[in-house]
């Protein structure tokens, strides 16, 4: 997009008052599918609203939404003369697209991918909240480029890698675009790094600590592969995956870090 586009970008207005109201915005990313970036986004803002926060999640994975889900909404957003109000789901306000497009394919060019992602950020009224958690799409493409120019400095990161080396040679790469686009880096997490029943690793490698010194980032800790975490997300039961191993793992990870407090879980 041109600068002369940009500067005639009406949104941009609007957007910057309503990031105004949020406190801190966190980019859950990868660049590598699969990884358990939307697992990860939504267990960690249930849990934070668990805490106390005020929460919104962004589900900015217009190519697989996949929070929705997890948090089991469907109502299409209500509108008021603010925006549009995103549903509530265990005291997280969700957005997503697809609530509009309910499941149905929807054929997306990376130029109307960018449009998607201003378009919700301009319209939803999230009202003031202390975290916006931004699940991403893999790729470092048009969509994580235009969250990254638009959210700017508001934003940080977390980033989910597997314990592989193909996984890290994936995930180095946003690694190193977040850090050239002044995104600054919370730490690395290594999803499925173990079995939460038996403690076994069935991957025999671990690449996500040494990833995370090789950027000079806080390595967050490994989280368990984890069946009970799978089957309750499927079943859009936001309460039982808040019980599961994969969520207190997740949370000792986010106290790390002081993004969460006395939250009790079980
Ligand atoms: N730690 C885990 N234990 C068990 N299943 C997991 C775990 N993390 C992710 N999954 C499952 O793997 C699949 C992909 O996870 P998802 O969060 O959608 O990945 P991404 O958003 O990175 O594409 C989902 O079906 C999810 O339930
Ligand atoms: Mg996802």
């Amino acid at each position: 997009m041109s600068k002369t586009n940009t500067s005639l970008d009406f949104r941009e207005g609007i957007i910057r008052k309503r990031l105004d109201k949020i406190n801190r915005t966190i980019l859950v990313t990868s660049g590598k599918g699969g990884v358990g970036k939307s697992m990860v986004a939504t267990t960690m803002a249930a849990s934070m609203a668990k805490s106390g926060m005020k929460v919104g999640l962004l589900d900015a994975d217009v190519y697989g939404p996949s929070s929705a889900f997890i948090f089991k909404v469907k109502d299409l957003p209500r509108e008021d003369r603010h925006g549009l109000l995103p549903p509530v789901s265990n005291g997280v306000k969700v957005m997503s697209l697809d609530l509009f497009v309910k499941g149905k394919p929807l054929p997306i060019s990376g130029k109307g991918a960018r449009q998607i992602i201003k378009e919700l950020l301009a319209l939803t009224e999230w009202g003031d909240l202390d975290f916006l958690i931004v699940d991403t799409p893999p790729g470092t493409g048009d969509v994580l480029m235009t969250l990254i120019k638009t959210l700017g400095n508001k934003s940080s990161s977390i980033v989910v890698t597997l314990p592989t080396a193909l996984s890290t040679s994936i995930v180095r790469r946003v690694i190193e675009l977040l850090l050239s686009s002044q995104i600054p880096i919370l730490g690395v997490l290594e999803n499925m790094s173990y079995i939460a029943s038996s403690k076994t690793r069935p991957i025999q490698s671990s690449e996500g600590k040494s990833l995370a010194s090789e950027f000079g980032v806080k390595f967050l800790g490994e989280l368990p592969i984890d069946y009970e975490a799978s089957k309750v997300a499927d079943a859009g039961d936001m309460q039982s995956l808040l019980k599961t191993d994969f969520a207190r793992a997740l949370v000792i990870s986010l106290e790390k870090l002081n993004l969460i407090k006395n939250v009790e879980l079980s």
